[in-house]
């Protein structure tokens, strides 16, 4: 039996949360058809369970929340809110207290107030099923109403990501600190890009102080991972214990001499030339020598992840016999740094 869902998307940046939806959904062999994308919120219709729309949230870092689809309608006032959810069946409701939270996405309905739909739709749920209750501190049900586009969903809200996690693993709480480090949030959201499945193998070839691997330890994912530093492969291994991480592999090693003979899936950020160390070496070379040398350990049908300054054309390094180019995204580090991040699937 199919079931609707609506996924609400950070809207930090305009690519990269809808790609890491759909990047998890691929990992977890979640079969969907998208039913509507929009700006922020993107609906589905699956066959798989709730519980297995919470796993997606679990794992993610830039898709911040799911739920059951109730509905959606085109509407562009409170009236036609209003009416839109007139046409929906509130009996589930009979006899539970619930609470509605509305969010406008971006600019949109910049004529109505979040808390004036929240009011206005809680009263109309009353009057449609009179044995439900609103509790606001301490609901069973968060009913969900969400304004993009020329639209309003509503939903029943399954799960929301803990972005506080992601401060708590702050790189300076950690014993080795350097400043080449991602944050966790992004280091999650290219590990999660590499589509890795719990119990994967994966592995990181230019890991620093290790912040990807944190992350894909933490998704139960068995971690490999080298760096041309020794300090910094030290700061590392310092990392893993501080966490008490058993990870498979940590060694000191060149990239473009992985010391590894396979993988299910790599996610990486080499140097840019910039504030992290290259040894000399041209960032091009490096980069070229790496995707050539990682195509003999990604398993056939798997992804790769890297990061590229701007400066460089992603085609001149990705050796295309081996790579198809998936998609790639950029990222505004700086005034006078984007990083493109490039995801290829091995052929
Ligand atoms: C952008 S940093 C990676 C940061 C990492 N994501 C972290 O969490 O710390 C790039 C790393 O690549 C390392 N590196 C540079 N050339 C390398 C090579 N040929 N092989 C392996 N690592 C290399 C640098 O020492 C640096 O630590």
């Amino acid at each position: 039996m199919y079931s609707r869902y609506y996924f609400l998307l950070s809207g930090e940046h305009e690519t990269l949360p809808k790609a890491e939806l759909r990047a998890i959904l691929e990992a977890e062999k979640i079969e969907y058809h998208v039913i509507k994308d929009m700006d922020q919120v993107v609906l589905i219709e699956t066959t798989n369970s709730p519980e297995k729309i919470v796993k997606i949230i679990k794992r993610a870092s830039m898709v911040k929340e799911a739920g059951i689809l109730l509905g959606f309608h085109e509407a562009e006032s409170l009236d036609q809110i209003r009416n839109s959810a007139r046409n929906i069946d509130w009996s589930f409701l009979a006899n539970k207290c619930f609470a509605v939270r509305a969010k406008r996405i971006k600019e949109y309905f910049s004529q109505v107030k979040s808390s004036f739909v929240e009011r206005e739709i809680g009263a109309l749920i009353l009057s449609k099923e009179p044995s439900s209750k609103v509790n606001l501190s301490n609901p069973e049900l968060i009913i969900r109403v969400l304004l993009t586009e020329n639209y309003s969903v509503f939903g029943v809200k399954l799960a929301e990501l803990d972005t506080k996690q992601f401060l708590q693993r702050k790189p300076r709480s950690r014993p080795f600190f350097h400043p080449g480090v991602l944050s966790p949030k992004i280091s999650r959201l290219f590990v999660n890009l590499s589509r890795p499945r719990k119990g994967d193998l994966f592995l990181d070839p230019f890991c620093g102080i290790g912040g990807f691997i944190i992350e894909a330890y933490l998704l139960g994912l068995k971690c490999l991972c080298s760096e041309l530093r020794w300090d910094l492969i030290r700061g590392a291994k310092q990392n893993f214990d501080f966490y008490k991480f058993n990870v498979l592999g940590v060694i000191q090693a060149d990239a473009t001499k992985i010391p590894w003979i396979k993988a299910d899936a790599i996610s990486t950020d080499p140097p840019y030339g910039r504030s992290t160390t290259t040894l000399g070496r041209n960032v091009k070379d490096i980069v070229r020598d790496f995707l050539n040398e990682a195509s003999d350990i990604i398993k056939k049908n798997k992804y790769l992840v890297f990061a590229l300054p701007h400066t460089v054309d992603p085609f001149e390094v990705i050796p295309s016999k081996a790579f198809e180019l998936v998609e790639k995204h950029s990222m505004r580090v700086h005034k006078s740094l984007t990083r493109i991040i490039v995801v290829l699937k091995r052929r």
